[in-house]
């Protein structure tokens, strides 16, 4: 039976109990409301350790003051179901008044790697992602530690943190979960309205007409860029928020040309949602 915990002295006194009989644990941070790709995460998780936990929590310090933490979805009872489902052992999803006391004052930031891309137009949005799991690290003591490649700037900043603090854990990457028609799945693909759901597509068009750009050899970023603001605004109610081609390490973007492997990350707004999409390609 899956275990549901919303206090940090609870979830620690049941991850102790696990940890003293040996088992390896595997911890997927969330915000809930639960699609495939949150599952793949989760059976990942299991395939590579023995017991899972995953934290449900909304992070309202990595939310912007006019973002949507007020109407992000939510429902804990559907996420308990799909998680037990999918095995997960633990589910910790405290309120906000337990992870943030009153005098809360110590954040976690990633200097180079939280700017940029998502960076540029959410401040203040690395640094609270860098806190809270920093915080949940603290908490569950997990082995090893999955994240979506879906938001990868993040994953790099997660990466970052664990190395820099000597936190030892594994972080380990799962590839974007897509629906059929390509669309990268999000707990904020809700909001779109079918019109919207539409021109939603042409995050991923103008990435798969990228890739075909450069397997066809070409290698100028201003001219892949060109091609992907074409197809996205060809699409009605699209607005870009940037479009991005660098080193997938550094987050460098390329100005002259793109080699060895290139990272193109998009932000765009679809209606009054915000949706992000990326792919890397290996040039050979
Ligand atoms: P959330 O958006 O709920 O995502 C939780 C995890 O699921 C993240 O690692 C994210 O990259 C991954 N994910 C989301 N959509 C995915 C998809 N289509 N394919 C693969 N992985 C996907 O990311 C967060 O929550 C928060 O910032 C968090 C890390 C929990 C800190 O608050």
């Amino acid at each position: 039976m899956i275990k549901v915990v919303d206090k940090i002295k609870e979830i620690r006194r049941l991850i102790k109990d696990l940890k003293n009989k040996g088992y390896k644990i595997g911890f997927v941070p969330t915000m809930g409301y639960f699609h495939e790709g949150h599952l793949a995460l989760m059976k990942k998780a299991k395939r590579l350790s023995d017991k899972v936990v995953v934290s449900i929590f909304v992070n309202p310090t990595q939310f912007g003051p006019n973002e949507d933490l007020d109407k992000y979805p939510r429902d804990l009872k559907r996420d308990i179901k799909l998680a037990e489902e999918v095995g997960v052992d633990l589910i910790f999803a405290p309120d906000s008044n337990e992870m943030y006391e009153q005098d809360f004052q110590t954040w976690v930031t990633v200097e180079k790697l939280s700017k940029g891309l998502c960076g540029d137009f959410r401040p203040g949005h690395f640094k609270g992602v860098a806190t809270v799991v920093t915080k949940l690290f603290n908490i569950v003591q997990p082995d090893i530690a999955i994240f979506g490649q879906k938001d990868y700037q993040q994953l790099l900043v997660i990466k970052r943190l664990v190395k820099d603090l000597n936190m030892p854990i594994e972080i380990v990457g799962h590839p974007i979960v897509r629906e059929k028609d390509g669309l990268a799945m999000s707990s904020r693909n809700t909001y779109l309205s079918s019109k919207e759901r539409e021109s939603a597509l042409s995050l991923y068009k103008s990435l798969k007409y990228a890739k075909e750009l450069i397997k066809k050899g070409e290698r100028s970023p201003s001219k892949i860029k060109n091609e992907i603001k074409n197809i996205i605004t060809s699409y009605p109610l699209t607005k870009i928020e940037y479009i991005f081609l660098g080193d997938p390490h550094t987050l460098n973007p390329y100005s002259e040309t793109i080699k060895d492997r290139v990272l193109i990350a998009l932000a765009v707004w679809v209606g009054s949602t915000r949706l992000i999409d990326n792919i890397i390609i290996e040039i050979s």
